[in-house]
């Protein structure tokens, strides 16, 4: 994969860095449970239907975060405060700087809204300004937890995986990109392929991780699994008006009175979200918001049998609709529909 800008370029060999020289904290159990979609070194929480609580929740997450951001608005506070930059000596387009002892808190099991782990700087002309916070959870939290700390509806809890540390004496164009084989962007993401390369394989690269950007005024921006950043943009993101900001919403391509219904199930939008990610997010976006490649299905009053029948016949209506046919049995059928109908 080639990376174009220098920022771009940047984060690849932050993430080699975090890959290959650093550190493991985890030979933890990989799922324990919690519904994730995986891709190369990242696995990341599924989008789940909100609890009606969730709402409250998100806007007590983005209050606190601010608070936070007000304590240290520059760096110089920040390492008063005995924050220290990540990865010391590599200047990034993010910085992020950490708190021992809240990481440590965080960590285990006291959590505590006012206590992120890290401050999120971005770097601008005019020097570092912050931008966000990062929580995070031990390998060891389960579902239950990670909800009570950012709920899964509004967030997408995130954790690197599937790390191939380089043999010493590695080529260094082997372990950056474009052509990087080991670490984080590396073309190796199995242990056996890791271990014939003579690499070391580490499943999971520290914790669970989330970003909040609470001073985003798109609301879907608050909860970017990567602010800036071009390594996940292909899935979207979206906050599900948290901040009570309604997001535009553009139509669909076959307006809803030209698409027809077909007798589906009830389904179980909590698994439904678990088939979406799985075969839809893809192209529609995390929540079905902002997706790369397909209209946005959040808010669109979709009724359960139109998804169904779209997903059943995606060209019955439009012969050259891109969307595929895809495979889906009649339960997760049922699921998707009771999801996507749903989204707000
Ligand atoms: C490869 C990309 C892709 C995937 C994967 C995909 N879709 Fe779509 N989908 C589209 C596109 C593009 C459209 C726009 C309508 C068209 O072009 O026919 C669409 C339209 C829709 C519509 C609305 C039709 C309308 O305009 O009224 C629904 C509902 C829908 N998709 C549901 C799903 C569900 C549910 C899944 C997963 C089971 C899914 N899609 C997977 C690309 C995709």
């Amino acid at each position: 994969m080639p990376c174009d800008g220098e920022h771009e370029c940047m984060k690849r060999r932050l993430c080699l860095v975090l890959g290959s020289a650093l550190a493991l904290l985890s030979a933890a159990p990989q799922g324990s449970g919690i519904p994730t979609t995986r891709e190369d070194h990242m696995q990341m929480t599924v989008r789940l239907p909100a609890a009606p609580s969730d709402r409250e929740r998100g806007a007590e997450i983005v209050a606190a975060a601010r608070r936070v951001m007000a304590r240290f608005p520059t760096v110089e506070a920040a390492e008063r405060a005995g924050f220290k930059k990540f990865l010391p000596g590599i200047s990034l387009p993010m910085e992020h700087y950490t708190n021992g002892w809240w990481a440590a808190e965080a960590w285990f099991g006291n959590f505590d809204l006012d206590h992120p782990t890290s401050l999120l700087f971005k770097r601008t002309a005019s020097g570092l300004t912050p931008i966000g916070v990062m929580y995070t959870a031990s390998n060891s939290a389960d579902e239950a937890e990670l909800n009570r700390r950012i709920p899964l509806s509004l967030g997408t809890w995130h954790r690197h995986t599937d790390d191939c540390a380089p043999p010493s004496g590695t080529p260094i164009a082997e372990q950056l990109p474009p052509n990087a084989r080991f670490g984080l962007e590396g073309s190796i993401t199995t242990k056996s392929a890791c271990e014939a390369a003579g690499g070391t394989f580490h499943p999971i690269v520290f914790g669970w991780m989330i970003h909040v950007y609470p001073n985003e005024s798109d609301p879907g921006k608050i909860w970017a699994v990567d602010m800036g950043g071009s390594m996940h943009h292909h899935h979207g993101e979206s906050d599900a008006g948290v901040t009570g900001t309604p997001i535009a919403y553009n139509g669909l391509p076959i307006p809803l009175d030209k698409l027809p219904s077909l007798a589906v199930a009830g389904g179980d939008p909590r698994s439904g979200a678990i088939v979406f990610a799985n075969n839809c997010q893809s192209c529609h976006g995390i929540g079905g918001r902002e997706g790369p490649d397909a209209p946005e299905l959040a808010g669109s009053s979709l009724a359960p049998g139109q998804v169904a029948f779209m997903v059943r016949k995606p060209r019955a209506i439009d012969p050259k609709s891109p969307m595929p046919a895809l495979p889906l049995d009649d339960r997760e059928l049922a699921d998707v529909a009771a999801f996507v109908s749903g989204l707000r």
